[in-house]
């Protein structure tokens, strides 16, 4: 087995082609245990593809995917120890709230008791105590959304794959679930890999920052890193917005 250091997730040179048409190119990246690591860039970049391509759920055409220092690229998804909350997050119309998160306890044959608390914390969590019996067609596009991601932390993988995943929420509620969701992920130290092209969100949220550009990694760092020194005229684009003072007064608001 080759060495990986202590990487939970290593991408080793990885491409992937659909057809004639190369989309990652030579990509590797190392996202270390128990780190906040976002990706970040502009719509069609990749990042979907590559977040596919660490759950298993789209093959690697070059390159080699390592998860805990073992070669994943041949494994299927169902054998790896990663959840997914995906963009769409098609959550199961016929169950309700409750089943659909109790769905992966249960393939899983998770003790009741057990299941029953943590599906408890994760309603918590998402705020949406009280919609238990609810189906999905009689929540709102947001509400939805909560329940894919109660769905996917309940799972208690050490890995989990976001994919715009606050995306649909209107900006309170994002803020707030952007302030929750990282106070989880640290409380369970849990890894995360998360997709957003919000630039804010990835600068208040991350460890590092992977900004990603035409199937590459532009540029990989802290936010501090990319917001002072970024590494050139696209990375300076796509954060330029931002005001420095304000963003690290959020930054210590939100993690005193
Ligand atoms: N199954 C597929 N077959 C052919 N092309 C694909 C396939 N999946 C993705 N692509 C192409 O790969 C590129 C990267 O797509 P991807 O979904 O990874 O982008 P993204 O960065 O997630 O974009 P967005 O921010 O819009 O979600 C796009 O040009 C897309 O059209
Ligand atoms: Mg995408």
């Amino acid at each position: 087995m080759e060495e990986t250091g202590e990487a939970l997730v290593r991408l080793e040179n990885v491409e992937k082609s659909f057809g004639e048409k190369t989309i990652i190119k030579n990509l590797s990246l190392d996202v270390f245990d128990g780190e906040f690591l976002t990706l970040l860039g502009p719509s069609g970049c990749g990042k979907t593809t590559v977040l596919r391509m660490i759950a298993g759920l789209e093959s690697v055409t070059e390159g080699k995917i390592f998860l805990e220092g073992k070669d994943v690229t041949s494994l299927p998804a169902a054998k790896r120890d990663v959840n997914t909350i995906f963009q769409n997050f098609a959550l199961f119309p016929h169950l309700t709230v409750w089943e659909n998160i109790n769905f992966g306890l249960k393939m899983n044959r998770i003790e009741k008791s057990e299941a029953e608390k943590r599906i408890k914390s994760a309603l918590r969590l998402v705020k949406l105590t009280g919609f238990e019996d609810r189906f999905p067609s009689q929540l709102s596009g947001g509400q939805q959304q909560r329940v894919a991601i109660a769905r996917g932390i309940v799972m208690k993988h050490k890995l989990l794959l976001l994919d715009e995943s606050l995306a649909s929420l209107d900006l309170k509620l994002k803020r707030d679930m952007q302030v929750e969701l990282k106070e989880f992920q640290e409380k369970l130290k849990m890894t995360f890999i998360y997709v957003t092209h919000d630039q804010d969100e990835a600068l208040t949220m991350s460890d590092r920052i992977a900004i990603m550009n035409l199937g590459h990694i532009v540029q990989l760092g802290t936010p501090e890193e990319i917001y002072k020194n970024p590494k050139n005229a696209f990375v300076k684009s796509f954060i330029s917005d931002i005001d420095l003072i304000n963003f690290k007064k959020t930054r210590m608001n939100r993690y005193a």
